[in-house]
């Protein structure tokens, strides 16, 4: 019986020893300890020894349980810190691994221009305000000395909201006008960025969206040389101090009298080319004194004060900056295209 619990020792410590797991573990501490197991069953033929071997056997058993026991539960330790070890190795960082590269975006060429056109402009003490594209009639037109028969207010130029044609998607930024007269105290300058929306076809040039910077000065003794003066500076900062300009004469309802700013062709310096589409010129922006009736409904003194307005087309200003040709690439967004500025 002694050989066999000797025996019975060394197996079942080699066993727990080689253990994988604390599953294993578990399984051998029945297999030895439990009550079908097989210390428990030599155990059970203690009875058949004689009075002077069972305490001897019986001590000895004992000592190959307990040492059984603690070998066991040493194993179970060692195994659960491995299992602790090797959980956090996986799921450690490496830091050496390369990390996802984001490509990170840049200006949009249109705006590109838009912050330099607004940093000129911020630079001879005008403020930039920012306005809503859902406009009423009244703001869009009315206000602006547009009658109600004017072409402009025709559905077919205009994106209504409702049927009474009170409510649309701004058709210029000249409503600008209106909303910093009444919000601001004079004297005024400011320029008002954002889009516009008419009912135009898709085509080089055109587009039913697209971006207009509204310019406006009311002070004391303001003139149309003041204008002429600031726009000529402001093109000479945007394209070149040699930039050649020139101002026609042109109507709109709310300026009085009205001009158009034209830029002589960068392309073909005047003598006429595709791009100019053979004139020489190529229009920016409308412009002209600011009439007097849009100034006295908003409660101006025009004895006192007077003032200018302009609009000017952005896209334009990218396309001629940036030598673009098709303003469909300013909105069709293809990074190819973008990629480039
Ligand atoms: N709003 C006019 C347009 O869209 C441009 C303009 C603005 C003309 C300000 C005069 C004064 O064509």
């Amino acid at each position: 019986m002694k050989e066999r619990l000797k025996e019975l020792r060394e197996t079942s410590l080699a066993a727990i020893h080689s253990a994988e797991n604390t599953a294993a573990l578990e399984q051998l501490r029945v297999k030895y300890l439990g009550k079908k197991g097989e210390l428990t069953a030599l155990l059970k033929q203690m009875g058949r020894l004689s009075a002077e071997e069972r305490p001897v056997m019986g001590q000895l058993a004992n000592e190959v349980r307990s040492a059984l026991e603690d070998t066991l539960e040493q194993c179970r330790i060692r195994l659960e810190e491995q299992a602790l070890a090797r959980r956090l190795e996986a799921e450690a960082l490496d830091v050496t691994i390369p990390g996802e590269t984001h490509t990170p975006g840049h200006r949009h060429p249109m705006y590109i221009v838009l912050d330099e056109i607004e940093r000129i402009f911020i630079g001879m003490g005008f403020s930039v305000l920012d306005g809503g594209e859902v406009e009423t009639a009244d703001y869009n037109f009315t206000r602006l000395n547009t009658d109600d028969a004017h072409p402009a207010r025709e559905w077919s130029d205009t994106f209504y909201f409702t049927e009474d044609s009170s409510i649309l998607l701004r058709t210029q930024t000249s409503p600008m006008q209106v909303h910093a007269m009444e919000s601001r105290t004079l004297p005024i300058r400011m320029i008002a960025p954002g889009r516009v929306y008419r009912k135009d076809e898709v085509d080089a040039t055109h587009s039913p969206m697209f971006h207009q910077i509204e310019g406006m000065a009311i002070d004391r003794g303001v003139t149309m040389g003041d204008l002429k003066g600031t726009l000529n500076e402001v093109v000479r900062r945007l394209y070149g101090e040699n930039t050649v300009t020139r101002f026609r004469p042109h109507h709109f309802p709310f300026t009085e009298p009205s001009c158009e700013m034209d830029v002589q062709c960068h392309k073909c310096g005047g003598r006429g080319c595709p791009t100019c589409k053979g004139e020489g010129w190529i229009e920016i922006l409308g412009a002209g004194m600011i009439h007097p009736k849009v100034l006295q409904g908003c409660g101006i003194n025009t004895d006192v004060y007077s003032g200018w307005a302009f609009g000017m087309g952005l896209e334009r200003l990218a396309l001629r900056r940036f030598q673009i040709s098709d303003l469909r690439l300013i909105f069709e967004n293809d990074v190819r295209f973008l990629e480039q500025f």
